[in-house]
């Protein structure tokens, strides 16, 4: 099949657009290359996805003109997975207008393309922070999300409901998956793992928040990149349910699915298995909880097993050593 990944150069797109290359799908893979992080880790993941001859790189930002909406006239995909964003609950807080440029109008730009190209289904990256205060644990789809605690999260909230009016009125079929921190290999450098993991390896101390007595449902890449694409061939059919709990809309080809492991890890376990990869102790830099973090994040994973048949299984001491693995081999290779 003919198919755009928006966010191709980050680090789930890159994952998706490797699976989607070995199945002998064609890729178009939109980034802007934007230098929210490291640009090098960026060029380094398309550099891999352009020794398949399958693949067609384009850099630019979504929200630009009408460059999205013509490279997908000339493409004419046939699915559209939608993944780039302006990522991380942190840096709402300081540059919030990057949010609604690449969230809203980046978004509003792939759902004209999406009509324009008639696609068969639209999939689209939302988050765990879509919860905001929600208490009751495990967060399950067809609960209120009407709290979100930052720009981000209101913006794929944002999201979120615009493909569900677009949905309705154009009736393009739509996925919108809720990722609960993903973690591994390539993965970001404004992420935990990867902070820690760097400042270890260099005598810094790590920053660690509400006494790393938080929990997060730690989900590995690999398996979370899996089913995203077995999910392109569950399109959506207006109200027909797969289980009890489904979210598919009543008026609507439109779904929500949690992608999370399903099995909380405390923070602190977390720092002690890269303790033991690495086989030295972090210097901890205690820290009051920020503003925008939640103490937890659990996913229900029923709607995602009941779709897929499984749910992301690789346990975080696999996937903190596959990450430690990974880092030294890329930054620290020995010659
Ligand atoms: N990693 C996680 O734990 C996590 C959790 C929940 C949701 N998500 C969502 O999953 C998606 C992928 O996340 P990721 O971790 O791979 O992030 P990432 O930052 O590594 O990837 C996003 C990519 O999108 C590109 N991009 C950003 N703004 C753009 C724009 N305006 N136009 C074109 N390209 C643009 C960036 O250059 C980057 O390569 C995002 O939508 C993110 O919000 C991620």
């Amino acid at each position: 099949m003919r198919i755009i990944v928006t966010g191709s150069a980050g680090f789930i797109g890159f994952y998706v657009c490797k699976i989607l290359l070995s199945q002998g799908h064609e890729v178009l893979g939109f980034d802007s290359f934007n230098d929210y992080y490291d640009v090098e880790l960026k060029k380094a993941r398309h550099d891999i996805l352009k020794q398949h001859s399958n693949f067609i790189e384009k850099i630019a930002k979504l929200e630009d003109d009408n460059i999205f909406i013509e490279e997908a006239r000339t493409f004419k995909p046939e699915i559209i997975i939608h993944l780039a964003a302006q990522a991380g609950v942190r840096y709402s807080l300081e540059n919030p207008r990057a949010y609604i440029d690449a969230n809203v109008i980046g978004t509003f730009n792939v759902m004209e393309a999406a009509r324009e190209n008639n696609i068969k289904h639209l999939l689209f990256s939302s988050t765990s922070s879509a919860y905001g205060a929600n208490k009751k644990m495990p967060f399950a789809e067809n609960d209120k999300a009407d709290t979100p605690l930052t720009i981000y999260a209101a913006t794929k909230r944002a999201g979120e409901a615009m493909l569900h009016a677009y949905s309705y009125a154009h009736k393009i079929p739509v996925t919108a998956f809720r990722f609960f921190t993903v973690y591994g290999p390539w993965g970001r450098p404004d992420m935990a793992l990867f902070k820690f993991v760097k400042n270890i390896i260099e005598n810094k101390p790590i920053d660690v928040y509400n006494g790393g007595n938080m929990v997060r449902d730690f989900t590995y890449v690999e398996d979370l990149a899996n089913i995203v694409c077995t999910l392109i061939d569950k399109i959506p059919q207006t109200g027909i349910e797969v289980c009890g709990n489904d979210s598919i809309s009543s008026v609507a080809p439109w779904r929500l699915v949690n992608i999370g492991r399903g099995e909380p890890i405390l923070l602190n376990d977390f720092i002690t298995q890269i303790e033991n990869c690495l086989g030295k102790k972090a210097i901890r830099n205690e820290l009051p909880i920020q503003t925008g973090d939640v103490s937890a994040t659990s996913a229900d994973t029923s709607l995602c097993n009941a779709l897929v048949g499984s749910t992301p299984s690789t346990s975080y001491k696999d996937g903190v050593k596959a990450f430690c693995d990974w880092y030294l081999d890329f930054y620290m290779p020995k010659i």
